[in-house]
């Protein structure tokens, strides 16, 4: 069987890296990987093909797809929630309009082939707008269609960009004779915020947490930008990585939602810290809340409610909030660090 191509754009960031690692472990693709800034040594010797350049491009991605016949886009490449909260118009650009291009080339790759291309887009609980503190607490875990009113740039653009998929999976073009309706395959997550022991984020707003399990590994200080009572959900890397490969290969008639919560655990930034605190002796953590970044944490939700991506396409963590210090992210980091 020959190799399926994927697409990778945004394949520098922190699930980039561990995505293109478990696909190439896995073996039988090539893999294309484009993002803005050259692609690091860890990952480049992984794929087939590199492509330092735009999604803002039109002309770099219409290149690359005479190129390539894709099979799938995952489609990574944006800027996250704090970069977009003081550039907007930028983050505009690269979250909604960088998503429009990467749809349009996947009509034409479905068009090309004559087959639907399969669109993985990683959405994000910053769709969601808890209007107070008090709210948020009675709401616990919400459901997909609960409180999208979002309050920053990065979480408009994502649930625009959701809808922008699902209206190219199911309506595009559809005043034309021929309509091409129901030619993009797309799927999306909304994932929690994410801790990779392997690499650190830059411009998210969950960024707190694991910040602090670095600064810990590290031996450094760290002021944490929220409060100690600050809950929203959070989930290991490698869970992240599976559940965009399952949800990948679920067969498309399981499945009842283009986008999907998904959820493994939620403690408060000061349990985070008493587990670091107990893991590094030497870990010194400071709460001092950052009013801005905290309004907007304050608005996500302390927990979603998964049972539809557990009943449609079976997913599950294997990293409880125990399992992932013990098991993945102190022994890691700890690794990393000596
Ligand atoms: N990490 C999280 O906690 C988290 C949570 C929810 C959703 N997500 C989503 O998952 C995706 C990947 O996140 P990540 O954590 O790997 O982010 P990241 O910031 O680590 O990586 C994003 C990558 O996109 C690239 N990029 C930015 N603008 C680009 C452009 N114009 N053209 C080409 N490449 C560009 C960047 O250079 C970077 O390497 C994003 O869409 C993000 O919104 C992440």
């Amino acid at each position: 069987m020959s190799a399926k191509t994927i697409l990778v754009t945004g394949a520098n960031g922190e699930i980039g890296h561990g995505l293109i690692d478990y696909l190439s472990e896995y073996g039988g693709f090539q893999i294309i990987a484009m993002d803005l800034v050259p692609i690091d040594e860890a990952v480049k010797s992984k794929c087939h093909r590199l492509v330092t350049g735009d999604i803002l491009d039109p002309h770099l991605l219409e290149t690359l797809s005479t190129e390539h016949n894709f099979d799938t886009i995952y489609h990574l490449a944006a800027l996250l929630s704090t970069r977009a909260e003081r550039q907007p118009t930028l983050a505009h650009r690269v979250n909604v309009d960088g998503t429009l291009n990467l749809l349009e080339i996947a009509i034409t790759q479905s068009r090309l082939q004559g087959k639907r291309i399969k669109f993985i887009y990683p959405s994000s609980i910053a769709v969601y707008g808890l209007p107070d503190l008090e709210t948020k607490k009675k709401a616990g875990k919400i459901k997909e269609n609960q409180y999208l009113s979002p309050r920053t740039m990065y979480g408009i653009n994502k649930l625009y960009s959701e809808q922008l998929g699902t209206y190219y999976a199911n309506y595009y073009r559809q005043l034309d004779a021929h309509p091409l309706n129901g030619q993009i395959d797309f799927r999306g997550i909304r994932f929690p915020g994410l801790i990779s022991a392997a690499t650190l984020p830059k411009g998210g707003t969950s960024d707190f947490a694991p910040e602090m399990l670095h600064m810990s590994a590290k031996n450094k200080n760290y002021e944490c930008f929220v409060r100690e009572d600050t809950r929203i959900p959070f989930m290991a890397m490698p869970d992240a990585i599976t559940a965009l490969l399952k949800l990948q290969a679920a067969p498309a008639e399981k499945l009842t939602h283009a986008v999907y919560n998904i959820s493994a655990f939620n403690p408060s930034a000061l349990e985070f810290s008493k587990i670091l605190k107990e893991a590094f002796n030497s870990a010194d953590i400071k709460f001092i809340s950052d009013y801005r970044r905290q309004a907007i944490i304050d608005s996500w939700p302390e927990d979603v409610d998964d049972t539809a991506a557990r009943s449609d396409w079976s997913w599950e963590p294997k990293y409880s909030l125990d399992k992932a210090f013990s098991e993945y992210l102190i022994p890691t980091v700890r690794k990393k660090y000596s």
